[in-house]
């Protein structure tokens, strides 16, 4: 889908759909909806009058309604999309809208479209808070992008009615206000592009996604975007003695890949890089199936165990959006990718192998096999010098136990960093709840005979074992960990996305990584 942005009056564009977002304004739970479009212009107004008098439309989040020929207007077609209660408004909600808007065009076989830009001030101020301009329109843009995606690569009947163009259309004014429309417009492409990235390797099936095949991708992605990407497999495992990772890949044919993708900020001419500089590791799980090993999975909904190393494809995803992002800090990324297979070569529970930290593990359960490959990441990017830590895994049913599929799970060993967190996601619009690793949890990993063991013994606050099992490995440096086994692939279709890999915790890992720009 190419994308533009022009600054102009919406009633003189001719386009085969103009869409233009609303808000309900009426004040009370039991109050009849009362809608305002989010637009100056007189003539989409009038337009719209006669279905809105109609009280057909309720303006809810992603509820649409269509008309043809609207009198006044140069579009062939006018698209009222809702963005539900103005009181509750958020640039999220204008991210799902302007996904709705794609996704309700998208069917009837309109290959080009235009988007009215938000204007908010068309209310009072009683009404609606006045949103950021810049996040207003990046959020416009990157929701127009992840709701194009269909995910039908492998049907042979496929209708291929991808849109070809979207327009930005925003109105005439000040040039301060349009320097930041423009801005949040490149940037909303390039997170958009990065999410969908993330999404295409999530979907890939098992058996074309393998881990040398998942490193083939970040690599070529890497040339792409000019970044440096090594691609490593079971001799570097080896030498670097990531037991624990290598652990994991023995049961497979497949072989593991370990790859490292590295931006470095370029600096101004006779500057050196500051000492105490941050430097940034992003850490993903790259399981590209995960059969649970000997420890084997019940054959129900195994199917989706393709997904498991959507943490790996976040980050490869995030390093994309980095690369072009161009922040002040630098970035190395890391994939731990294995398959976690059974058979006579299988790692078996009761094994006990040392990480390459030095720490030993014993394996209760080899399903549990994510904590392992992200042990060793996690040491290796401390290796390399990073200060700062995220990793991103498909880690434990447990967090979706606690959490559903609303929130996904972050831990953190410390506040501060939590904190930078916490701020990336008001930018992001996604949703972590934080859950607790202090060390009063220690010893549901103590094992018997080894340092530690890779579950928590019982069943309880599973999440919570996991995230201090690589706490261990985090050690003293700040680390975030997030867990998105219940939100990286969407179960549910929503007006704004189709069922399938949802490119969770991109945005808000590439937005905590900016805040450590200098
Ligand atoms: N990849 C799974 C996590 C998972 C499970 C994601 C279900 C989505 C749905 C992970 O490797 C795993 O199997 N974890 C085990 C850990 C247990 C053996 C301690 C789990 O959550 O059951
Ligand atoms: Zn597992
Ligand atoms: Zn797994």
């Amino acid at each position: 889908m190419d994308t533009k942005l022009v600054f102009q009056d919406v009633a003189n564009v001719a386009t085969p759909m103009l869409a233009v977002l609303a808000v309900d304004i009426a004040i009370g739970k039991e109050a009849d909806p009362l809608i305002a479009l989010l637009t100056t212009s007189d003539a989409v107004t009038n337009a719209a009058a006669a279905v809105i008098a109609s009280n057909e439309f309720k303006g809810g989040l992603g509820e649409h309604v269509l008309l043809h020929s609207p009198n006044g207007l140069k579009a062939e077609r006018l698209l009222i999309v809702g963005l539900g209660k103005a009181k509750t408004l958020s640039v999220d909600e204008v991210r799902k809208g302007a996904g709705a808007a794609v996704r309700a065009t998208k069917p009837r076989g309109v290959l080009q479209m235009a988007i009215a830009f938000p204007e908010d001030h068309a209310l009072s101020d009683e009404h609606l808070e006045n949103l950021p301009c810049t996040l207003l329109s990046r959020a416009l843009i990157e929701g127009a992008l992840i709701a194009e995606p269909d995910w039908d690569v492998y049907k042979s009947d496929r209708k291929d009615r991808s849109i070809e163009t979207l327009t930005i259309i925003a109105p005439e004014g000040e040039e301060s206000t349009k320097k930041e429309i423009q801005v949040g417009f490149e940037e909303g492409r390039i997170v958009g592009d990065a999410q969908n990235f993330t999404r295409s390797l999530v979907n890939e099936p098992g058996n074309v996604l393998t881990p040398t095949e998942l490193g083939r991708r970040a690599a070529a992605m890497c040339e792409e975007m000019g970044l440096n990407c090594e691609v490593h497999s079971t001799a570097k495992l080896e030498e670097l003695k990531m037991g624990a990772f290598a652990a994991v890949a023995k049961g497979s044919a497949q072989p593991p890949a370990l790859v490292v993708m590295t931006y470095e900020p370029k600096l101004e001419k006779g500057k050196t890089p500051a000492k105490d500089a941050p430097v940034i590791g992003l850490v993903g799980k790259g399981i590209t199936f995960d059969t649970g090993g000997i420890s084997l999975k019940s054959a129900d909904g195994m199917d989706k165990m393709k997904y498991d190393m959507a943490g790996a494809a976040a980050m490869i995803g995030t390093m994309r959006a980095v690369a072009q992002l161009k922040p002040n800090v630098k970035v190395i990324g890391i994939v731990c990718s294995a398959e976690n297979m059974p058979s006579g070569s299988a790692y078996k529970p009761g094994d006990v192998f040392t990480a390459m930290s030095g720490k030993t593990i014993e394996v209760m359960n080899t399903d549990a096999e994510g904590r392992m490959v992200l042990a060793d990441g996690l040491h290796y990017a401390k290796t390399l010098g990073c200060t700062h830590l995220i990793n991103a895994a498909t880690l434990t049913g447990a967090c979706v136990v606690a959490l559903g599929m609303i929130n996904a799970g972050v831990f953190s060993n410390d506040d501060k960093t939590y904190e930078k967190f916490s701020r990336a996601l008001r930018i992001s619009g996604e949703k972590f709840w934080r859950l607790p690793c202090t060390d009063d949890y220690k010893d549901q990993i103590k094992s018997q005979i080894a340092d530690i063991m890779n579950t928590g013994g019982t069943r309880w606050g599973g999440a919570i074992s996991a995230a201090m099992f690589l706490k261990e490995f985090a050690e003293d440096t700040p680390w975030v960990h997030l867990d998105i086994a219940g939100l990286a692939w969407n179960d549910e279709v929503k007006p704004w996305h189709p069922k399938g890999p949802s490119g969770v915790a991109v945005r808000s890992i590439l937005e905590w990584v900016r805040s450590y720009s200098a």
